[in-house]
């Protein structure tokens, strides 16, 4: 379905405006909160990537409309809403465990549908566990994963690296080698926590399997 509004032309002011008043809302969980996402093995600690350096990051994955954009730990769902604001991207979606920061990046979705903010249609969050939650469409994956453990990372890697239609990994923190990503490159960009941050970019290396269910799923119907 179309959508009524033109692309937001400062999607840094318009973020600003949907997060007013919430800034540091979500920054800090429940203790029931954090033993959910502790319980996931995942880390509850939270950051964000700088909203200029998530579109600098945004513009670079080249998203289009037939890309599925999934933030593994979505927390407050900015980096979300960029996709859907700044790209064409197909769709966009943050799956995150709190509950509070989901709570959070719902309320600021809905208010952005009923503004017609541009691409917030395209947006979505869900509250599950990113080493269970079903990713078969997601074909970018960005990850804030700094605080993770390294246990942690093996598993989600080892996940990732079967997903059918995957094509680029974006991460905080670097994966070990494996034979189905390669390191693309490695660029700085500011955090909340530190200037200048790593952020490693690794291609999906075509296999046999992933390469027939693209085509597959690319055959007109
Ligand atoms: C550093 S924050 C990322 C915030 C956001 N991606 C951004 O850059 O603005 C990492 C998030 O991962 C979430 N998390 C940790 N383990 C998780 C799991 N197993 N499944 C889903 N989310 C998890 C935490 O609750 C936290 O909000």
């Amino acid at each position: 379905m179309g959508q009524l509004s033109a692309p937001a032309s400062d999607p840094r002011a318009e973020l600003r405006r949907l997060y007013r008043g919430l800034r540091l809302e979500g920054f800090e969980i429940p203790t029931s909160d954090k033993h959910r996402v502790e319980r996931s093995s995942g880390s509850s600690t939270y950051g964000e990537l700088r909203p200029t350096a998530t579109i600098r990051l945004l513009a670079q994955l080249g998203l289009s409309r037939r890309d599925q954009f999934v933030d593994l730990g979505s927390g407050l769902g900015k980096v979300v809403l960029l996709a859907a604001m700044t790209t064409p991207v197909g769709r966009a979606l943050g799956v995150e465990l709190s509950a509070t920061r989901v709570a959070v990046a719902a309320r600021v979705l809905a208010t952005a549908q009923r503004e017609h903010v541009a691409g917030s249609r395209r947006a979505a969050f869900v509250q599950a566990d990113m080493l269970r939650h079903p990713l078969d469409e997601a074909t970018v994956i960005y990850t804030c994963s700094t605080a993770f453990s390294s246990a942690f990372m093996a598993r989600l890697q080892r996940r990732l690296a079967k997903l059918p239609r995957l094509r680029t990994l974006v991460s905080l923190q670097d994966f070990d080698p494996h034979p189905a990503f390669e390191l693309r490159e490695v660029v700085r960009l500011d955090a909340s926590w530190k200037r200048g941050t790593k952020v490693h970019i690794y291609a999906r290396r075509s296999h046999a399997g992933a390469s027939a269910t693209q085509a597959r799923s690319r055959r007109p119907s």
